[in-house]
């Protein structure tokens, strides 16, 4: 667990360099917590799988570059500085053309591909 993100600290979680801590793709990183909620970093570029969250909703806030994400019966497209929150259960796909750099907020312990498994499913708890 990193120490930037203990509130003794006092220090400010810089967004930019965190993201300049690493360059894989679809593994979000933990940079902070809200009791039981994670505020995670990442980099998406292509196409992910279609999966849902049961037991709860999404949050994707985009920093850089443009995601889609798919649903169903639609999609919305998010630009820099743009935020959305995907409710439980309904099934949703991101998608980048180029890479963008996101944040996520969900409970702790959420799995990235919902009940899904496959290659794109990322480990958890993993801080910077
Ligand atoms: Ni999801």
């Amino acid at each position: 667990m990193s120490n930037d993100a203990s509130p003794q600290s006092h220090r400010a979680i810089n967004l930019s360099k965190k993201f300049e801590l690493f360059s894989e793709q679809w593994q979000p990183k933990v940079i902070a917590e809200m009791n039981d909620y994670q505020f995670k970093i990442a980099r998406l570029e292509g196409d992910f799988i279609w999966h849902d969250h049961k037991d709860t909703d999404e949050t994707f806030i985009v920093l850089e570059g443009e995601l889609r994400i798919d649903f169903r019966d639609g999609a919305v497209t998010l630009k820099a500085g743009e935020m959305y929150v995907v409710p439980k259960g309904i099934e949703h796909k991101p998608f980048a053309e180029k890479e963008v750099k996101l944040m996520l907020i969900e409970p702790r312990g959420v799995a990235n591909t919902g009940h899904e498994s496959s290659q794109r499913t990322a480990q958890n708890d993993i801080w910077i």
